[in-house]
């Protein structure tokens, strides 16, 4: 009878130390434990075979044999888990001693900081950033701006439309500020808006279907030739050069009159004649010129009573002259090499 628990002892060490992993144990733990089957459990029915005299110790043996089995088994559980939780451990680590991977950054561009430039110096006179939507209907790209439907200024803009039935386009121009702006305060009205216009131009070194401008917008009573004047000599000092001399030329646009052409002195060879400015020492930068009457009522200002000036630019067009690049498409590659230069 002893003997029989060593061996089962015995033999239970030898299982125990056969076991590896999840699997070798749930073999082990079934040979042993399992309810019906298991060793234990056909050894206890051996009592019933036995003198009555040797039931008590062997019952006894058994049990303690049963308590063994099952602390061991716990134990080695634990063990078994304890092990695969390392493992996962070991296989997720992350070692922090290890070089990143390099995160590269990106670089303001000098289109965004120049207009970001442009409308300080407006804010820094008591102008308002006023936003105005890329996408349009004809009536405020054109309509309000006194261009009507067959009006031929609008063939100097090609548009992009969306559908013509419902008019909506991309639009051409900044100069959309004028309504908008009219539309949303009354006089004094003091707006800078600047932003991508559109149009159907091919892509090449001196056009872009994409651009940016930036229009400026002034409304209050008694506001003259001499206020448009004076505020852009002071805007075009100060985003180019302090010596830089600005003059007007007439020129048509019809949601101004009278309307301007405005150079200022070529800043490469300052007024003395190079091949940027074709030999005549000016460069044409801007359109300008009084809000038309017509403009104004449109939008709900009292053209008896108030009136405006507006003029409007090219951002690239700036920056290629003050940086000096030669193809406006280098803007738009977002080359680093070439940002960074900024
Ligand atoms: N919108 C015109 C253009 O895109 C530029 C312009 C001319 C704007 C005269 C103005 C202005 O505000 O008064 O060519």
């Amino acid at each position: 009878m002893i003997d029989q628990i060593r061996d089962l002892t015995d033999q239970f060490e030898k299982d125990l130390a056969s076991v590896r992993d999840m699997d070798t144990y749930a073999a082990v733990r079934n040979k042993w434990l399992a309810r019906e089957t298991g060793l234990i459990t056909a050894s206890m029915k051996r009592l019933r075979d036995m003198p009555r005299e040797d039931r008590p110790a062997f019952g006894q043996a058994m049990n303690e044999l049963r308590v063994r089995v099952e602390e061991r088994m716990a134990k080695l559980l634990d063990g078994l888990k304890l092990a695969a939780r390392e493992q996962e451990i070991a296989r997720k680590s992350v070692d922090v001693t290890r070089p990143g991977f390099p995160y590269p950054l990106g670089w303001e561009h000098p289109i965004r900081r120049l207009q970001a430039e442009i409308e300080q110096i407006f804010v820094s006179m008591g102008f308002r950033v006023f936003d105005c939507p890329e996408v349009e209907t004809e009536y405020y790209n054109f309509e309000a701006l006194n261009m009507p439907r067959r009006h031929p200024a609008r063939d100097a803009q090609d548009t992009f439309y969306f559908d013509e039935a419902a008019l909506r386009l991309l639009r051409t121009h900044c100069s959309t500020v004028q309504v908008h702006a009219m539309e949303t305060m009354k006089p004094p009205v003091r707006a800078v808006s600047a932003g991508r216009v559109y149009r159907r131009d091919p892509f090449d070194a001196t056009h872009s279907p994409m651009f940016f401008q930036v229009d400026v917008l002034a409304v209050d009573e008694g506001i003259t030739m001499g206020d448009l004047k004076g505020t852009l000599e002071m805007f075009l000092k100060r985003i180019f050069h302090p010596d830089t001399q600005m003059r007007l030329r007439p020129g048509y646009f019809p949601f101004v009159e009278p309307g301007a052409e405005v150079d200022i002195s070529c800043i490469f060879c300052f007024g003395k004649g190079c091949r940027i400015c074709k030999q005549t020492g000016w460069i044409e930068i801007l359109g300008a010129g009084m809000v038309h009457p017509k403009v104004l009522r449109m939008s709900g200002v009292d053209d008896s009573r108030y009136s405006g000036f507006a003029w409007g630019m090219g951002i690239d067009r700036v920056a290629i002259l003050k940086y000096g690049v030669e193809d406006i498409r280098l803007f738009f590659e977002n080359d680093l090499r070439f940002l960074r230069q900024f």
